[in-house]
């Protein structure tokens, strides 16, 4: 493994690239590999058994790269199987989504009153009312799966009415709940986030844990002394399980960048 080894990225389909954006923003030398599994999006209303074992399949995916770590951009796959992720890669490090996300919400609540939305499989776990109330147990947490808002996202209906109806249905209740601080609990919520932030309003502190696992990435290389140290902005490399012209279609709107390279892989 050398410092320009791959930093192996992947989430169910298309929200994963909010982190990835992120990445390169903080660490544009760093060669990413991204996996989106859009042949079996969406993983949020599926059982644990089998996001657990889609969660192996994907690490299997990217270990075939020899990447010096993997994020895991998925809050469903984090919060239900990230121990499976750390087990099918050996000894290289892993960083999930869920820890990053609760503990900079965290940091930033004043009332001590959080919300949380994401996929069904996230909320009914309880994984970040957990991972909160381990930091302050004095934290209460306020929680709403939001299924719809994953199509919606990979339709590209970034500010359509549609996405504002359900936004309303959503987070009424949660904004009656006296919360200061929202996290985006699903990676593919940030792609809505003008959406969502119109919706619950003024004074509420919106939580995107993309930049919090930039800047965990970076101390992690730091400590393994694996930070890519080159001048030049690297190219990501996308693999899909489906569809790669819809995704560089996806890709394109959202990251507003030259679309690379998009190979099709099986799962
Ligand atoms: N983007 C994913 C997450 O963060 C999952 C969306 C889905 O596949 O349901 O949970």
């Amino acid at each position: 493994m050398t410092t320009d080894s791959p930093i192996g990225i992947f989430d169910s389909g298309f929200g994963g690239l909010t982190v990835v954006k992120a990445i390169q923003a903080a660490l544009p030398a760093e060669r990413i590999i991204y996996f989106g599994d859009t042949a079996r999006v969406p993983y949020g209303p599926k059982s644990q058994i089998t996001i657990r074992k889609y969660a192996a399949d994907d690490t299997a995916i990217l270990m075939r790269y020899q990447p010096k770590m993997i994020i895991v951009a998925c809050n469903t796959v984090s919060a239900l199987a990230l121990d499976v992720v750390e087990k099918s890669c050996g000894n290289i490090p892993v960083i999930g989504v869920l820890k990053a996300g609760a503990s900079l919400a965290v940091q930033v609540t004043k009332n001590k009153r959080i919300g949380v939305i994401g996929t069904q499989a996230t909320v009914g776990s309880n994984a970040y009312a957990c991972a909160i109330n381990a930091l302050d147990s004095d934290i209460e947490v306020i929680s709403q799966a939001c299924p719809l808002f994953v199509p919606l996202a990979e339709e590209g209906f970034i500010n359509h009415p549609a996405t504002r109806l359900l936004a309303e249905h959503y987070l009424t209740e949660i904004r009656q709940r006296g919360i200061d601080t929202l996290v985006l609990g699903c990676t593919h919520y940030p792609i809505l986030r003008q959406v969502i932030e119109e919706t619950i309003g003024n004074g509420i502190a919106i939580i995107d844990s993309a930049e919090a696992v930039a800047l965990r990435t970076r101390e992690l290389l730091m400590e393994s002394g694996l930070l890519n140290q080159s001048s030049k902005a690297a190219v990501p490399h996308l693999l899909v399980s489906d569809l790669p012209q819809k995704f560089s279609m996806l890709y394109q709107l959202f990251m507003g960048s030259e679309l690379p390279d998009v190979d099709l892989v099986e799962v």
